[in-house]
């Protein structure tokens, strides 16, 4: 998400690594989700703190419903749920918003900073009956620890061995059941024995351009400026069906109003504002439309083999690949054939050059 310059290095997501050397964090939500100590940073304030802010995902959150209620029911911890998905759609918000339904508390982690199974400890021992252990990035979980995650998902125990040679001696803790909620982008990468141990595995997809324009409406309010339904549909159209960059977008515009207009806000404001920072009407930024220049200036339109577009761009491949291309792939404006990649029709319109004469 490096690309998001504008506002993403100023709202670290707050479901990032836990302290290296300190205590696990630990939160107390079963009051609503008051956050004293984290500061007034825009992207916990935006958050929603409950289920019923939420939008969009509406058949996820019936799914976790029925599992919440169940559980309650029988007094029973919540099942171990694993959330997978794009960045900024919703898997650390679920994470936050459930311990809340169900009134207990969560424990922060991240997959990437656990690096040794003593790592793991600290948050095991911390766990309470019902209470939510969360990690983030599980995919990262080096397989030493994710083994130890086998037993405490499954037997809520866990075996460690301390020490080394004539010196090691095991550790049997039993632990209190508690819920594992897993967040990642890479469900790929998680092996099948871990997976299996999730419940639930839930799926985050796209927003749509009115899920994308309610976000925007509702967080105006909530950051107090006055934004009309077309102006939080100019917002929509360029966040790539993503509302942490909807709610990028929208501070980037109070920002921008605040210091020319007055703080009026209306759709030409928007389109400015954004139009400042590169951000086009499909939501296209500066770099996205730099690769399609490249690939149609450069290649005619294609096919052309990725290194040899990262090479004229002076960028890594795996930037471009990683970065640029998905959403450019997602909005049919590139396509990746055996022979490279290609340009296609409504990219040569967008960017407003003439299609070449080519067999595509
Ligand atoms: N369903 C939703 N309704 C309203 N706002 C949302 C919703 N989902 C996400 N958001 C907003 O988008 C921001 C980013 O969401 P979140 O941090 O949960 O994404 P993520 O999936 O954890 O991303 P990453 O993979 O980068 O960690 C949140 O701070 C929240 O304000
Ligand atoms: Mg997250």
């Amino acid at each position: 998400m490096a690309r998001e310059a504008i506002y993403q290095q100023s709202n670290p997501d707050p479901g990032g690594d836990p302290p290296e050397d300190g205590p696990p964090s630990e939160k107390g939500v079963a009051d609503g989700g008051e956050e004293p100590d984290r500061g007034p940073d825009p992207d916990v304030t935006l958050r929603p703190q409950r289920m019923a802010e939420m939008v969009g995902q509406q058949d996820v959150i019936e799914r976790l419903r029925i599992a919440i209620d169940a559980a309650q029911v029988r007094g029973e911890p919540l099942g171990h749920i694993l959330f997978d998905g794009p960045p900024g759609l919703g898997k650390t918000t679920f994470a936050t918003v459930i311990p809340s339904e169900m009134k207990t508390t969560v424990q922060m982690a991240n997959g990437a900073g656990l690096k040794a199974p003593r790592d793991l400890l600290p948050y095991l021992t911390n766990v309470s009956r019902g209470s939510v252990l969360f990690i983030d990035e599980i995919h990262r979980v080096p397989r030493a620890i994710e083994e130890y995650l086998y037993t405490a998902m499954e037997d809520f125990r866990i075996d460690i061995v301390l020490g080394e040679g004539v010196n090691a001696r095991t550790l049997n803790l039993s632990l209190e059941p508690f819920t594992l909620i897993g967040a990642t982008t890479r469900a790929g990468m998680l092996t099948a024995p871990l997976r299996d141990r999730f419940q639930i595995r839930e799926h985050l997809g796209w927003y749509t351009r009115k899920e994308l324009a309610e976000i925007v409406l509702r967080n105006s309010k909530k950051l107090n400026i006055d934004v009309d339904p077309t102006s939080a549909g100019v917002i929509a159209d360029r966040s790539r069906s993503t509302p942490r960059l909807a709610n990028n977008r929208l501070l980037w515009v109070r920002d921008y109003a605040q210091s020319k207009t007055k703080g009026n806000v209306e759709a030409s404001v928007c389109e400015a504002a954004l139009d400042m920072i590169g951000i086009d009407h499909l939501g296209l930024d500066k770099q996205d439309r730099n690769y399609l220049d490249t690939l149609m200036r450069v290649f005619l339109g294609g096919p052309a083999g990725l290194d040899a577009i990262a090479h004229t761009m002076n960028v890594s491949s795996d930037t471009l690949e990683d970065e640029v291309e998905p959403f450019l792939l997602r909005s049919e404006l590139l396509v990746r054939t055996r022979r490279g990649r290609l340009a296609t029709p409504k990219a040569f319109e967008h960017m407003k050059r003439p299609m070449p004469d080519r067999p595509l």
